[in-house]
């Protein structure tokens, strides 16, 4: 086999959550631009249009389903119609995120169950559903959760969003072990930083872009291709015997703190 084939993603099957902007979609037309089927799924069905529209127009695959992963019959629904429209699942990347900072001191219930609720019960919901797929069909699979430098350090400010991704990076080991004899593989990408919807406010700030990229040691933001190659990778043949990892992309952040 040469290669390439290792990465060669054609006739698998994947669904993305979060898809409708930002990471998601990015990672959802790398999996296509790989050979992949995939389903995209967000709460916003325009944008979410628009991730599909694009992906056809490039000559892929796709279909937009609405979902909020917070309700768990809907992540079961959703997982559900994706694996008919494809038929069948391969892959699946638990994206779909939230983020606010605030003081902890005036964290409230509500803004903690937003968080965590997207963030870990979410992924998990889905990544239950998208196994339960993946052994009734008898077919190995892959599932990849966007865990976060927070699940590595300690960010003030940020701790329901770094409760939920240190949740999530906990899980992925657990569920990589329970699952490894369903032939399914579980793996994480940390990305640093990178400038989306969720993060755009930050980057308003000349200060904080300059004592962030004081502490990356390849002085630049990540773009969005960046993440497409470790997305490929984690979710094709050539990771085959990889599971429970998180992959950092970050130029060198986690390495050097
Ligand atoms: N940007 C970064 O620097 C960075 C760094 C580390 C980790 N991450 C992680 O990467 C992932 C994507 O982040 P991003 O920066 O691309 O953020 P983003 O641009 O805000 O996109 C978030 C996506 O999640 C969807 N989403 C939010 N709540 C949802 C819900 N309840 N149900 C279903 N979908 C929901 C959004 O669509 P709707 O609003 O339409 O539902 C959107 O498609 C997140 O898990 C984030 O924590 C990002």
């Amino acid at each position: 086999m040469r290669n390439a084939a290792l990465f060669d993603l054609s006739g698998r099957k994947a669904l993305v959550t979060g898809a409708s902007r930002g990471i998601g979609r990015s990672l959802a037309e790398a999996l296509s631009a790989a050979g992949a089927d995939v389903a995209v799924t967000a709460r916003s069905l325009d944008s979410l249009d628009e991730t599909a529209a694009a992906i056809r127009a490039a000559g892929g695959v796709a279909h937009a389903i609405a979902l909020d992963v917070t309700d768990v019959e809907r992540c079961r629904a959703a997982v559900g119609e994706a694996a008919r429209l494809l038929g069948g699942l391969d892959i699946l990347i638990n994206n779909a995120g939230v983020e606010e900072v605030r003081p902890s001191l005036d964290v409230d219930e509500a803004l903690w169950d937003r968080i965590v609720d997207t963030n870990l019960k979410g992924a998990f919901f889905c990544a239950q559903a998208a196994a339960r797929q993946m052994r009734d069909a008898g077919r190995p699979g892959a599932i990849i959760n966007l865990c976060s430098l927070t699940s590595e350090v300690g960010i003030p400010t940020a701790v329901p969003y770094g409760s939920s991704k240190s949740g999530l990076l906990g899980m992925t080991r657990a569920l990589a072990a329970e699952w490894a004899q369903l032939g399914i593989r579980v793996n994480a990408i940390a990305p640093g930083y990178f400038r989306t919807a969720m993060t755009e406010a930050f980057y308003d700030n000349e200060a904080w872009r300059q004592s962030m990229l004081a502490k990356i040691p390849q002085h630049r933001f990540g773009d969005l291709r960046d993440l497409h190659g470790v997305a490929v990778f984690l979710a094709s043949d050539a990771a085959a015997y990889i599971t429970g990892q998180s992959i950092p992309v970050d130029g060198g952040f986690l390495a050097s703190i």
